[in-house]
Parts: C-alpha cells; structure tokens; sequence
C-alpha cells in the first residue's frame, strides 16, 4: 500500500552516520583550504611593525633615543610586493641603525634582487650585516655581498657592511658601542671559528647572528644582546615538543621573541620572507625596531 504522500520515511541509522561524516570531512577540508588559501595568499604579505623593548643601562643611554631597526631572513626572489610595503616603512622609521641577521637570497636563488634591495637601505649612523645558511647556498655568488665582482674591491651597490667574526667600533655621544657579527658556516651550523668569537665578546655589544643558537655560547655574564633569526617562528604554530622530535632544535628553543639568561639576552626576530613552504599563518613577517631604555 502506498504511504502517505508527505509522510517522510526515516532512514537507517548508517545512513544518517555517513552522511554526518561526509559532512564533517567536507568542513574540515573547506577550512584547511581556507587556511592554506590565507596562509599563502595574505598573512606573507602583512608585515608587522613589531616594537620591543630592551633594558640595559649602558645600551639605554647610548641609543635611547635611536632609531635601531632589524631585519631577517627575506629570502627575496624579486624585489616585489612585500619588499616594497618593507622600503616603505622603513622610509616613515627613518632608522639610525639597521641591524640585518641573514638569509637575503632564496636557495641557490639569484643574488642580484637581493643586492638591488640592500641597495635601497638607508641609516644615519650604519647598516650592519651577517649572512645566513641561505645566503652560502651558492658560494661563489655570496662574495658579491662584500665584493665587486670578481675583484676584492669593496662592493660599491649598497652601505651595508658586512661582519664575519668581527667586531666593529661605533663611537657616539655617550660612549663607544660594539657591533659584532658570527658569521655562519654551511648547513646551518655554527663553525667553531663563530663559537670562539662569541666566547670572546667583551660587552656590553650588540652581537648578529643568524642561528639563535649562538645565544648557548655566549656566557651568562657576557653582557650581549645577540640578535638572531632563522627560524621565521616556525612560520605555522607547532608545539615545541613536536620540533625537537623533528630535530628542528632552534625552533624547538628559541623560535621567537626576547630570550633572557643572567647578563645575556636575545632576540630572534620571526623574519620577513619565507623558505621550504611559502606560508604562514599567525607569524606575520615582522620589522623589529628595538626601544632601549635603562
Ligand atoms: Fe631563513
């Protein structure tokens, strides 16, 4: 006998089952491409201006009221969108200092839009730079930093000066300020030469390096602020525990943020390109301009 013609016949529980699931895989799935869709195509592009401050009397007193900028880890392909939203905050900071912290280039990428971007950087006082694992990906290309090509001449392209364990005198007002620099060995090690040099700092100094991994050799009472990178924070949040399973020490210890032990401190910047995937989502590419007070 025919059933009633709005009578609704119910359905077998299985039925209802996999159709609740169907639906749920087709949530999880629109949100992951969600996600993926902002993490490629928006959050790489917002850079943060990102205010820290640092307290250290003698560092307070002598740049106080300096305009101190770093940047890191901008794996430029091609001075594009998101160098130039980069120029032109750093046009409105009017930085005294730059501090730069490696990794410019992509891997075994082309050095020349990096160095067209160095070329742009302006600081009252000076620019200061180390390399990163990145920038060492094609040996031969990464002397252009420094160098003219195929010369020993010092490059004409740009005002950045670049330190491989070494450390420089700035003398203002208030005193002398060091600025140092480890300079990086390939494979994103630190050579033993950097470890000497870092063991050696006489501060109070600014130190550059690109591992934050430094931060473990330099000694509690040294009195340095290292600044660091490479780590991009991680560029998407996972727990720490799951990066030192993955052996991503640095990222594991020192992702981002300000680091503090005894006399020494740190900052590892979250950068501003990306490697490896190129994604991020909530770790904004950042422009770190450092207050110091006393
Ligand atoms: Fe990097």
């Amino acid at each position: 006998m025919p059933g009633w013609p709005f009578q609704r016949e119910s359905l077998p529980n299985n039925v209802n089952k996999k159709r609740f699931v169907n639906l749920g895989v087709r949530g999880i799935f629109f949100i992951a491409l969600l996600l993926i869709t902002y993490g490629i195509y928006i959050e790489p592009y917002q850079v943060e201006t990102h205010h820290i401050w640092i307290h250290d009397g003698y560092l307070g007193r002598l740049l106080g009221k300096k305009v101190v900028v770093q940047l890191s880890d901008l794996h430029i392909g091609k001075v594009g969108r998101r160098e130039r939203a980069v120029l032109r905050t750093l046009a409105r900071l009017r930085p005294d200092f730059i501090f730069l912290t490696g990794d410019y280039v992509q891997w075994n990428g082309d050095y020349r839009a990096a160095i067209s971007f160095l070329s742009q950087l302006k600081a009252t006082v000076g620019i200061w730079a180390v390399m990163g694992d990145y920038d060492y990906s094609r040996s031969r290309q990464s002397c252009l930093f420094c160098h003219e090509e195929g010369t020993g001449t010092p490059s004409r392209h740009h005002l950045v000066k670049f330190l491989r364990n070494t450390i420089e005198q700035v003398n203002l007002p208030g005193g002398p300020l060091f600025i140092g620099g480890a300079d990086m060995a390939g494979e994103g090690l630190l050579s033993s030469a950097a470890g000497s040099f870092l063991r050696g700092v006489k501060g109070p100094a600014i130190v550059l390096s690109h591992n934050p991994l430094s931060f473990e050799y330099v000694n509690d009472e040294q009195r340095v602020l290292l600044l660091a990178g490479d780590t991009h924070g991680g560029q998407i949040p996972l727990p720490s525990w799951l990066l030192g399973i993955l052996g991503w020490e640095k990222n594991a210890c020192y992702s981002r943020g300000l680091f503090e032990q005894n006399r020494k401190k740190m900052f590892v910047s979250r950068g501003i390109g990306t490697s490896h995937f190129p994604i991020r989502i909530l770790r904004r590419p950042e422009i770190t301009v450092l207050h110091f007070r006393q």
